[in-house]
């Protein structure tokens, strides 16, 4: 049985679908976990365009503003900028065994794909990928091109789950944040976290 993660990795990258990463946080801070926070260039764009939140560059500043908008606790969570080497995600001996990129954008899953690492994000996932920790990514692209294609069982191959912000409608949605929630619920469950509020089929 797989343990429930104490702590973990939240990448957001810079593809559309930031209400994924925003709530995802906004879920697992509720259960008082460690999040480790890890922001592109590009997804402070997309943050800003999508939900008109407008990260700086500051870490501390990011958590300050981030807990504000979410309306939840500061204190358990921690921002790095991405140059910082010395920060827990970017060694297997701090010992983080798990980490979600949502949204991924096609670069980030490209460089991860090929071992690039050469930024925070980057470097995380592929420590996870070494140590065999669980990697979740959340691509976000469409039309799929091969080579998003071949990246995406590149890293499947390697153990990372592959959960594309693909929502289904089957639990016949009615609001925006039921779509949201829909993914976000499966990332939940495969982190293995508690999530006694997800729609489930045949409940
Ligand atoms: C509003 C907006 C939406 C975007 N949507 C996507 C997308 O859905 N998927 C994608 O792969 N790239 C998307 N991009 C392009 C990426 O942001 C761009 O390729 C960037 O270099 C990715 O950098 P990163 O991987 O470091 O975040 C979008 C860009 C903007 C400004």
């Amino acid at each position: 049985m797989k343990q429930m993660p104490q702590q973990l990795i939240i990448a957001m990258t810079g593809a559309s679908g930031a209400a994924y990463g925003l709530r995802l946080i906004e879920r697992l801070a509720a259960q008082q976990m460690r999040l480790h926070l890890l922001f592109s260039d590009a997804a402070r764009i997309v943050l800003q365009q999508e939900t008109a939140l407008s990260l700086p560059d500051e870490p501390a500043e990011q958590v300050a503003i981030l807990a504000r908008h979410l309306d939840i606790d500061a204190a358990g969570l921690h921002a790095y900028a991405l140059r910082d080497w010395f920060s827990p995600a970017a060694s297997g001996s701090a010992r983080i065994r798990h980490m979600v990129i949502a949204p991924c954008s096609m670069g980030t899953l490209a460089r991860i794909a090929h071992g690039m690492s050469d930024n925070l994000i980057e470097r995380a996932a592929d420590v996870q990928i070494k140590e065999r920790g669980q990697l979740i990514v959340v691509p976000r692209e469409t039309p799929l091109s091969a080579i998003h294609l071949e990246n995406m069982l590149t890293l499947s191959r390697m153990g990372a789950d592959i959960i594309p912000a693909m929502p289904g409608y089957y639990h016949r949605p009615q609001r925006i944040e039921e779509l949201i929630d829909f993914i976000v619920d499966r990332i939940i469950d495969h982190l293995n976290a508690d999530n006694p509020e997800a729609a489930r089929w045949g409940a």
